[in-house]
């Protein structure tokens, strides 16, 4: 079957996800594409797609080694009525986690037939100059890698007549055994929300507008800590550097991330 069209579907607060999945489109040479940002709180309130192109690509980033509580919901509203879907997890070089069998779960309940998926890495949300996490990542290596495994799924898809026939079975992944232990979304006990320096604040309000889950306050531009995602979104899109990231005091926290940051993780494809 030649591959014709693709629907991409994806959430990418700092656009690591983003950045991977266009290099694998750029690799399957698609002539039409779509593009479906969850990002957006209101594209992920909107009835969900009907999906016309002959192949699906999901894309999302690892949340303390899961799929970003705001994902599922949406995701469990799919109709995939067999058609192929290509899953993507992006992590901050710390731990993968179990983001591809979520996701393969969500895909399959969803009735999506698995074609191929991959893990790659991304910066962490998380990382600064001064405590770098995952930095540099994607790189022009990596996102070579991802342009290749989109030419292997084009050329994977050449060879298919008829869907479902072709469902994928991805390894399975556990959930790291620190995972059991850590309380729920442990991100907003070890990180500040995003701390505004209001001397550089300009108001354009920009922050209000691109937060995935609407925590900024428009007038005051406050954050509301306990729906904040942490995804530090905000800071990365401030033209004025007005907002930073801060760890909640805890040393034990930077060392943490240093020490397994030590550790230098690949891209893994499963096709
Ligand atoms: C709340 C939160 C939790 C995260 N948990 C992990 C994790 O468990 N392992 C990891 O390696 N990276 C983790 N990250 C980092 C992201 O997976 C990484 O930065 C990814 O590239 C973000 O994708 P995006 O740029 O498309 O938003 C976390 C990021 C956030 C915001």
């Amino acid at each position: 079957m030649t591959v014709n069209s693709a629907a991409v579907i994806f959430f990418s607060p700092t656009g690591n996800t983003k950045k991977v999945l266009k290099s694998i489109l750029a690799g399957m040479n698609v002539p039409k594409t779509r593009m479906i940002d969850l990002t957006s709180p209101t594209v992920r309130a909107s009835t969900p797609p009907i999906f016309e192109e002959d192949i699906v690509i999901l894309g999302s980033p690892v949340y303390q080694s899961k799929v970003p509580p705001v994902l599922p919901p949406y995701l469990r509203n799919l109709k995939g009525n067999g058609k192929p879907i290509v899953l993507v997890s992006v992590y901050g070089n710390i731990e993968q986690g179990i983001v591809l069998n979520e996701l393969a779960s969500l895909a399959a309940e969803a009735g999506f037939s698995i074609f191929a998926a991959g893990s790659f890495i991304g910066e962490h949300s998380f990382s600064t100059d001064k405590l770098p996490i995952g930095e540099g990542h994607p790189s022009q290596n990596e996102l070579g890698i991802a342009e290749d495994f989109g030419k292997k799924i084009r050329e994977k898809m050449s060879g298919i007549n008829g869907m479902g026939a072709h469902s994928l079975t991805i390894p399975g992944h556990k959930l790291p055994l620190l995972d059991h232990f850590l309380p729920e979304y442990v991100s907003r006990k070890i990180t500040k929300p995003p701390v505004v320096d209001m001397k550089n604040c300009d108001r354009c309000g920009i922050c209000a507008r691109i937060c995935p889950v609407s925590a900024v306050e428009k007038e005051k531009l406050m954050v509301d800590g306990n729906v904040c995602l942490r995804c530090f979104r905000c800071v990365r899109t401030c033209k004025k550097k007005a907002r930073s990231i801060e760890f909640n005091a805890k040393p034990i926290i930077p060392l943490f991330f240093t020490l397994k940051n030590k550790v230098k993780h690949a891209p893994v494809l499963y096709i």
